[in-house]
């Protein structure tokens, strides 16, 4: 049976969230619910978010999880729909799940042919392949340079639009010339389509009152912009007197896990304290 998904520094979130019996915890990104099962055990109650509906369905029904289909934008509505306005801590495990990504229908992934969709959410107006057919070759130099840090941008851009209409994941890799370049453009515009860092930095205010005070923000992160703005964030409030750092450094996985699991290699942790 295919895993649905691995959780990344298990031990490692629920010592930061000092998760505590019948404290609550939203899990903003519940995915297959790795995480939140580990909060279950250590008796916590968990309000989980997710925007995919195919994380909800997959997701095992648990005693104290009260699962949510909606995008962590709205995170503070959610919680007072639900009357969950005080917690003890959010976690953010950022970007997509095992089971999206080696799903070829999803898009995702370079190495699976399937149109290029990338949506988590698939009611969301826009694709992939629609950025990739409807862009000027400038708005996707742009793209590739900001989300992907690419630096052949340009080139990448001007092939793109020779080749287009663009309309599944194979077509896109066959215009681009290296594994590492397809990995940065594919990264690229699944940030683009599911307004990735926009989302977290709405996001992170929202958690942050909601917080009791002691309670904690736990991001795990996979790439440097996303990190860049947690990073950030969490500067930003400890200069504003909100709380501190738990995690000067961020906090990695070890080579073991990374054994265990190749996809934790570039996983970053940090967390926060509410005053
Ligand atoms: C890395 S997986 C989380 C895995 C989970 N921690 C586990 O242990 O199974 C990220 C999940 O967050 C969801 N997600 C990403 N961005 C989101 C957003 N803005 N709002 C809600 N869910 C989001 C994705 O759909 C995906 O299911």
């Amino acid at each position: 049976m295919e895993i649905f998904h691995k959780p990344v520094l298990l031990q490692e979130v629920c010592h930061y969230l000092a998760v505590k019996p019948q404290g609550r915890y939203i899990d903003a990104t519940l995915g297959g619910g790795g995480h939140t099962q580990e909060i279950i055990k250590g008796q916590g109650l968990v309000l989980g978010l997710d925007q995919d509906p195919d994380a909800l369905n997959a997701c095992p029904r648990l005693d104290g999880l009260t699962p949510v289909l909606a995008n962590f934008t709205h995170l503070k509505e959610v919680a007072a729909a639900k009357s969950w306005t005080e917690v003890d801590g959010v976690l953010f495990d950022l970007g997509v799940s095992s089971h999206q990504f080696s799903t070829p229908s999803r898009g995702f992934s370079f190495q699976l042919d399937g149109p290029l969709d990338m949506r988590m959410d698939p009611t969301l107006n826009y694709t992939a392949a629609d950025l990739i057919n409807t862009l000027s070759d400038r708005e996707l130099e742009y793209m590739f340079k900001t989300y992907g840090e690419e630096p052949q941008s340009k080139q990448i851009a001007r092939k793109i639009i020779q080749a287009r209409p663009i309309t599944t994941t194979r077509q896109l890799a066959m215009v681009i010339q290296s594994d590492s370049q397809r990995r940065r453009v594919f990264q690229a515009l699944r940030i683009a389509v599911n307004n990735e860092l926009d989302s977290l930095e709405q996001a992170l205010p929202q958690a942050l009152s909601l917080l009791t005070s002691g309670g904690r923000i736990v991001v795990i992160s996979f790439h440097s912009l996303e990190d860049r703005i947690v990073k950030n964030q969490f500067r930003e409030w400890e200069k504003s007197d909100l709380g501190h750092i738990l995690t000067p450094k961020p906090v990695l996985p070890g080579q073991d896990e990374i054994n265990l699991n190749s996809k934790a290699k570039s996983a970053k942790l940090r967390a926060f304290l509410k005053k």
